[in-house]
């Protein structure tokens, strides 16, 4: 199929664009008033049926620009739509009910035991979302639903009358993963699914999901600090700094050959058992702190850190640009005819 048809039949399921999210912090009387800058100006899409893999520092804005995208943190500004539809838009003045979206695009968290409720048994928790979106209309037909997402998520029926404390943090993560099952949604924002996981039973659980995603068709949005995580389950892969989308490819052509200097710096920090992608490597791993989102730098947000920055970097922020098909950099080395390095 050529890249051109192959272009026509992605379908865009969530498109994210120039999305803002400030976090106001609270000052003494008369201070000027300040904001954690957590999400700045992000636009990228998502298709159908992929797995975008977002990675980044810790504090870089991931967990921020997951909910935004699903609005459980109301976005500062920017649009986001979802399957055709718009549901936010800050130049329309009027806001968009989220009720007909909230069962399409659910959340699997990071911490599996704290974001089940310790006093309930998992038939009750699984139970409790499909009761809030209605989703089977009697105690027998409920029972069944219940039995019938713990055996997609590989756990047994007994397990629906025990409580959360009584599993291994990965079964804790697969009952979170039947929870998110339960309302059938389409999109997920899976938050560092696998982080709090044992290494042994990490390749588990995102076999699992992969399983589950080729079943139900579902498209994620797979969140890890650690670039080997999610190198093997994206399609492609978007990095964060401090707040800004710096890179997008697809995920081979993202580690073989990364062309923004903070893509390089990070890959050179992960050990990636594959010999192409160590030959592939460019770059020198990260030197100095990450800055403070209340205050970034000017221009690019990258400077401060980064080895080829130049005056114009220090002024401008470089936007996000389609340097090669399909893959896109914000950096103003991409601006010049020459690329060297
Ligand atoms: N509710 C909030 N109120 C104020 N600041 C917040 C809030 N949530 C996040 N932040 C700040 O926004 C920035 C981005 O945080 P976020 O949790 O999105 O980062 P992250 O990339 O997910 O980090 P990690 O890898 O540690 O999970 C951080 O500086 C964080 O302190
Ligand atoms: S824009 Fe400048 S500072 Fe930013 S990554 Fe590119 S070269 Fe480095
Ligand atoms: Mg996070």
């Amino acid at each position: 199929m050529s890249e051109q048809k192959k272009k026509e039949d992605r379908q865009v399921l969530v498109k994210v664009e120039h999305l803002v999210k400030y976090f106001p912090i609270r000052s003494g009387f008369l201070k000027p008033k300040k904001a954690v800058h957590a999400v700045e100006d992000v636009s990228f899409d998502i298709f159908k049926g992929e797995t975008l893999g977002l990675v980044g520092e810790s504090g870089c804005g991931k967990t921020t620009l997951g909910r935004a995208v699903i609005r459980l943190h109301e976005p500062t500004s920017g649009k986001i739509t979802y399957d055709g539809e718009v549901i936010y838009d800050s130049g329309s003045g009027s806001a968009v009910s989220m009720k007909p979206y909230r069962e399409k695009m659910q959340l699997i968290f990071q911490d599996p035991s704290a974001s089940l409720d310790p006093r309930m048994t998992v038939g009750e928790i699984i139970g409790e979302a499909l009761d809030i979106h209605h989703k089977t209309k009697t105690k027998e037909e409920r029972e069944q639903r219940v039995k019938e997402l713990l055996d997609m998520v590989g756990l047994n029926t007994e397990h629906a009358n025990r409580f959360p404390h009584e599993f291994s943090g990965g079964q804790q993560q697969r009952v979170g993963i039947a929870r998110a099952l339960a309302v059938d949604p389409e999109f997920i924002v899976c938050d560092e699914p696998i982080s709090a996981l044992d290494v042994s039973i990490q390749a588990q659980v995102i076999n699992m999901m992969e399983d589950l995603q080729k079943k139900l068709g579902l498209t994620y949005l797979f969140i890890a600090h650690d670039i080997s995580v999610v190198r093997h389950i994206s399609n492609r892969i978007g990095v964060m700094y401090l707040g800004s989308m710096v890179e997008l490819a697809k995920s081979y052509e993202l580690c073989s050959n990364p062309k923004h200097p903070y893509t390089q710096s990070l890959l050179a920090a992960v050990p990636i058992p594959d010999p192409d992608l160590t030959r592939a490597r460019k770059g020198m791993a990260m030197t100095g702190e990450i800055p403070s989102p209340i205050n970034p730098p000017s221009g690019c947000r990258f400077h401060t850190r980064c080895p080829y920055a130049s005056d114009i970097c220090k002024k401008e922020m470089p936007a996000l640009r389609e340097i090669e098909e399909g893959h896109y950099a914000a950096c103003h080395l991409f601006n010049k005819e020459e690329i060297e390095y």
